[in-house]
């Protein structure tokens, strides 16, 4: 359980009381709203996926996009994890927080020059492998790689063209026939050929990524098995002879809660932890006698997303109708989850109620000025205190964070060894203001 609570029921996070880290009295103010994360349990997180591997040869690529804090991305390179990336900038981040070249996946279908230089140039050998994720690429990669005077280590992103109907939502499914990412199916083979054929690139890799959040595996295994056999017909051909690993992306979903919310009478499934995937992936790569590669894996949501919480002070109660709105100070532009998938994260006060008070329905919104800005209904006490936690916020929170309506970008607070370990500062709102003014001058 990420967040417990005291006998006196103060939630904490990581050993920390989040009360305390709202109210330490030498943090610059607003406290709120503030990314927490637990820095230890990440790198447990880290520690038990690498050992679903079982010792077999692989790559625990943590997909940057979830959360690009330094001391997160520090924490998981500790732990022996590389990185899968989707930006120059995001490469420049990995590297500073001591990923190895090797064992760096880069993903993204428009890649710009200037990135494809960056990939090459870094390290004696570029990165590990630059995915491809069109024909089209490979020969602008090519030559990008040939204007260096190197060559490129590339993997090709294959399409399984999976609908995955249900198995997520429709936003976060990549592998679909109208999807623009990856290598559609019947050109893969095209694709490993205009590779193997250049004196300038290496084809080490072969992958695909579906989608994110999977409730389960049988949506990641479906996907690894059509990678898979795409895999093994060509080597049956004689290709793929310089492969090194097969690439079944990231997607292992998390609990944001549902599994305690009945449907239609009855609990749902757990969603399993991400060893389970791992270890079915595995199953389903010894079954494709591919044993002789790397298994190669990029995680993002599972790794962070349980150990962040963000904290929002609330700032205004309303009563209109049948409908109690607690306002807070944290809005879309800090969390855009919901108002972009939907997604519903828990609400709590950092302070529990007496238990005899039952709690009642709260409808809980931030400031932002559109209806989408809605956090859900929530069941909080009466008076449900000055502050809320909103759990399960450590992956695509601050990384999707803007400053809409002149909002601040929040702040971040790190803990590890059981206390506030470093906080970031917030940007000035006057710096905002300034560099706003200055726009078109
Ligand atoms: C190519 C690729 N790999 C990995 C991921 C990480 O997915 P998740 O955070 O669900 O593990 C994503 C997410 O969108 C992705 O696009």
């Amino acid at each position: 359980m990420p967040t417990t609570r005291d006998s006196n029921g103060a939630l904490y996070l990581g050993g920390v009381s989040l009360l305390d880290v709202v109210r330490d009295p030498s943090a610059p103010r607003p406290t709120t709203p503030a990314y927490v994360y637990d820095l230890d349990a990440m790198a447990a997180e880290a520690r038990a996926l690498r050992a679903g591997f079982d010792g077999a040869p692989h790559l625990v690529a943590y997909a940057l996009k979830a959360n690009t804090a330094g001391a997160v991305v520090r924490a998981l390179a500790a732990q022996g994890c590389g990185a899968d990336l989707v930006s120059g900038a995001e490469l420049a981040v990995a590297l500073q927080c001591g990923v190895a070249p090797d064992d760096i996946i880069y993903n993204g279908v428009a890649k710009t020059d200037a990135e494809i230089d960056q990939a090459i140039a870094t390290g004696p050998r570029g990165i590990g492998a630059i995915q491809l994720e069109s024909v089209e690429e490979i020969a602008r990669v090519e030559g990008r790689a040939r204007a260096a005077g190197r060559r490129a280590r590339v993997g090709v992103r294959v399409n399984p063209s999976l609908d995955m109907d249900g198995a997520t939502h429709a936003h976060i499914a990549t592998g679909h026939d109208r999807a623009k990412f990856g290598v559609p199916r019947p050109d893969v083979g095209r694709a490993v050929q205009l590779c193997e054929a250049s004196a300038h690139l290496e084809l080490v890799g072969m992958g695909a990524h579906v989608g994110s959040h999977f409730k389960s595996t049988g949506p990641y295994v479906e996907s690894a098995e059509v990678l898979f056999s795409i895999v093994s017909a060509l080597r049956g051909e004689g290709r793929l002879r310089s492969l090194a690993f097969v690439d079944t992306g990231g997607g292992f979903g998390v609990d944001y809660g549902e599994s305690a919310l009945p449907v239609g009478g009855e609990t749902r499934d757990a969603v399993p932890p991400p060893p389970a995937f791992v270890r079915a992936a595995r199953v389903a790569q010894r079954r494709a006698k591919l044993d002789d590669l790397a298994l190669y894996v990029e995680p993002g949501r599972c790794l962070v997303a349980a150990h962040g919480v963000l904290l929002a002070r609330v700032t205004q109660v309303k009563v209109a109708g049948d409908t109690r709105w607690l306002m807070i100070d944290a809005g879309m532009n800090d969390l855009i989850r919901p108002a972009l998938y939907q997604a519903r994260h828990r609400v709590v006060p950092l302070q529990a109620a007496p238990t005899n008070e039952a709690p009642i329905p709260w409808r809980v919104v931030g400031p932002v000025c559109e209806s989408s800005d809605d956090f859900g209904e929530h069941a909080l006490p009466p008076a449900p205190g000055e502050y809320v936690a909103i759990l399960d916020a450590g992956a695509y929170g601050y990384t999707m964070a803007s400053v809409y309506n002149g909002r601040q970008l929040p702040v971040e607070v790190f803990l590890a060894g059981g206390r506030v370990a470093a906080r970031t500062e917030r940007v000035p709102i006057e710096r905002w203001v300034a560099e706003r003014l200055r726009a078109g001058r």
